[in-house]
């Protein structure tokens, strides 16, 4: 059964373990006059996170479905969702829509440019492309302007089956866990492109206050502090020249 936690006002956690991989896979459901689910999660775990958020609220209410990029833990139980709550529209990049996720649902996204905001009652959500971070063309984030919450995907990638929120070093743990990567099939997570630093800085500019992060704990603290480190330790383990050599 998913765990659910209350990580900042009316945002919540629901957090499906996976033993086989270490990893736990978080969806954000804010709950508001107009709810939005952050992560459909995979196909394979939607009977599961969809049972959590009918904890919740009754899931035909949704009306906002969003993620980074596509990939299947971040939007491959779209159309299950979409079957289940119709009336949602379905927030990404403008790249995301023209290229996937149009054509992977069989209708129209709500495609929005960077910096354009939306409101979903109490809450007002803006959205930040940031190409190829943490990877894929087409990603982005979402930056909820009233608590201050960005829901920041793949970064700050923590293994383990860890606390729900914390105010620990997530950038030393992140840092491991992408070393640790360097050496196997998952490599390469990050490409660190002359767009990363900059992307990272524009996310630091807002100055968050909660991250909300996909695998892993999310965090509480100096969100400023802790982007700015996760560009360093990024730099340092995807930013050199050579390939990664499966010994290293
Ligand atoms: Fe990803
Ligand atoms: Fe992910």
């Amino acid at each position: 059964m998913a765990n659910i936690s209350e990580i900042a006002p009316n945002v919540y956690r629901i957090s499906v373990y996976y033993p086989a991989a270490h990893l736990q896979f978080n969806h954000f459901l804010v709950k508001d006059d107009e709810p939005l689910l952050f992560h459909t999660g995979l196909r394979g775990m939607h009977r599961e996170i969809r049972e959590a958020v009918s904890r919740l609220m009754d899931v035909s209410d949704l009306r906002h479905i969003s993620f980074s990029h596509f990939e299947s833990d971040e939007c491959g139980a779209l159309n299950e969702w979409l079957g289940a709550a119709p009336q949602a529209d379905v927030i990404c990049s403008q790249v995301g829509a023209l290229v996937s996720v149009n054509d992977f649902m069989g209708r129209e996204a709500r495609a929005l440019a960077d910096g354009e905001s939306f409101s979903t009652g109490k809450y007002r959500f803006r959205y930040c492309q940031t190409p190829h971070l943490p990877h894929g063309w087409d990603a982005g984030m979402l930056f909820e302007e009233t608590e201050k919450t960005l829901l920041c995907s793949d970064l700050f990638h923590q293994v383990g089956d860890v606390e729900p929120i914390t105010s620990d070093d997530v950038v030393g743990r992140s840092y491991e866990a992408m070393k640790a990567y360097q050496a196997g099939l998952l490599a390469e997570y990050v490409p660190y492109t002359p767009l990363t630093a900059q992307n990272l800085k524009k996310l630091a500019a807002l100055q968050p206050k909660t991250l909300a992060v996909m695998h892993g704990s999310s965090f509480a603290g100096d969100c400023v502090r802790a982007l700015n480190e996760l560009d360093t330790a990024f730099r340092e383990i995807f930013g050199r020249l050579e390939p990664a050599s499966p010994e290293s």
